[in-house]
C-alpha cells in the first residue's frame, strides 16, 4: 500500500554566491518575490499538497529563516495596538503549527545530496517531498500538489520535469525517457549536468520531488559526482528499476530564482498577477519599454 505523503525536506544551506552581496548576511531563501520570501512560497505550496511536517536543512547565517516561521510576539502586540489587522493576519500566515518545523544543520555545503542526507532521521522510513525554494512555480494547481496526486496513484518516486534548450542540459539533472504519454514520463535513467552532446534528452528535473526513503541508503555512500558534490540525482538514479519512477510535466511556469534573470522575471510575473499591483506594473513596463525603444536602448 502507498504510504501517505506527510513530510517535506527543504534544503536551504547553499551559499547563494550568485546573489552576493545580497546574500552576505541574509539567506538567499529570505529574498522576497514581491513581498513574500522564497521560503514562505515553498512552505505554503507544501502545505497545499498535504504536507504537515517540515525539515529545514540550514547552515551558517540562516537563522533568519527559522525566525520567520516563529510567532513575532512584540510585533503582533504593536500591530494589535495600532489596529493594523490586515498586517496581523499576514503575520499569522507565516507562523507555523507548534512543532511542525524542525531544523537540522548541514555544517559544510557538500552538495544537494549531502543536504538531503542530513535529514535522514526526520525522514525515517517514510516517503518525503523535497522543495528547492529557489524554484518558484506559478500554476493553477500548486506544483507539489500535482506531484502528490500522481504519487497517490503510482507510488514510488515522482519528479517535476520540464523541457530545456538542448545547449543548457549541462546545468540540470536530465532524464533518460521510457514510456511517455505527453504528461507522465517513465524514468529510465538520470544524469546530472550532462554535456549537450551526450545528454539522453532535454527533459530536466526542477526543484520538486517525491521520493522513497531508500534514497538515503544511496546518499549515505557519499559518492561525489558532477562538480565534486554529493549529487541527489546520482542517488535517485540507483532507485530506477526498484520502485516506480515517473517524471511529471507539471502545469505551470517555473522561475529559477537562484539566477538573477529568473528572479527578476518572477518579480514581474508575480506582481502582474496581483490585483493591487498588476495594473501599475503593466503600465510601467509598457511605458518604460516604449521610452527605452525611443531612446535606442
Ligand atoms: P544551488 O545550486 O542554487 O546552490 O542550490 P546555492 O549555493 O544555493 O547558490 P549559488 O549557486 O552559490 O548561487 C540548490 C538548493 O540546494 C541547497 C540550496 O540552499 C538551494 O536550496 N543546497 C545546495 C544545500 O542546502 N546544500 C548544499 O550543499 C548545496
Amino acid at each position: 500500500m502507498t504510504k501517505t505523503l506527510r513530510k517535506a525536506v527543504l534544503p536551504v544551506a547553499g551559499l547563494g554566491t550568485r546573489f552576493l552581496p545580497a546574500t552576505k548576511a541574509t539567506a538567499k531563501e529570505m529574498l522576497p518575490v514581491v513581498d513574500k520570501p522564497l521560503i514562505q512560497y515553498a512552505v505554503e505550496e507544501a502545505r497545499a499538497a498535504g504536507i504537515e511536517q517540515f525539515c529545514l536543512v540550514t547552515g551558517r547565517g540562516k537563522t533568519g529563516i527559522v525566525e520567520h516561521f516563529d510567532v513575532a510576539f512584540e510585533l503582533e502586540a504593536t500591530l494589535r495596538e495600532r489596529n493594523k489587522l490586515r498586517e496581523l493576519a499576514m503575520l499569522h500566515e507565516s507562523a507555523s503549527e507548534p512543532g511542525s518545523i524542525i531544523t537540522v544543520r548541514q555544517q559544510v555545503p557538500l552538495g544537494l545530496g549531502h543536504a538531503i542526507w542530513c535529514a535522514r532521521a526526520f525522514v525515517g522510513d517514510d516517503p518525503f517531498a523535497i522543495l528547492l525554494p529557489d524554484d518558484l512555480v506559478l500554476s493553477e494547481t500548486p506544483c507539489l500538489k500535482q506531484l502528490a496526486d500522481v504519487y497517490a496513484k503510482t507510488g514510488g518516486n515522482v519528479v517535476a520535469v520540464t523541457e530545456v534548450p538542448r545547449e543548457q542540459t549541462n546545468r540540470y539533472g536530465i532524464l533518460e525517457v521510457g514510456e511517455d504519454d505527453g504528461r507522465l514520463v517513465e524514468v529510465r535513467g538520470l544524469v546530472e549536468k550532462p554535456d549537450p552532446a551526450v545528454a539522453p534528452s532535454n527533459l530536466s528535473i526542477i526543484g520538486r520531488y517525491v521520493l522513497v526513503a531508500e534514497v538515503m541508503t544511496h546518499l549515505a555512500r557519499m559518492e561525489r559526482g558532477a562538480g565534486n558534490e554529493v549529487q541527489l540525482t546520482d542517488a535517485m538514479a540507483k532507485l530506477i528499476g526498484r520502485t516506480p519512477f515517473h517524471g511529471l510535466r507539471y502545469e505551470g511556469r517555473r522561475f529559477d530564482c537562484g539566477d538573477k534573470v529568473g528572479f527578476l522575471e518572477a518579480q514581474i510575473a508575480f506582481a502582474l498577477k496581483r490585483p493591487d499591483l498588476g495594473p501599475a506594473v503593466r503600465r510601467f513596463l509598457r511605458d518604460y519599454t516604449d521610452e527605452a525603444v525611443a531612446a535606442g536602448a
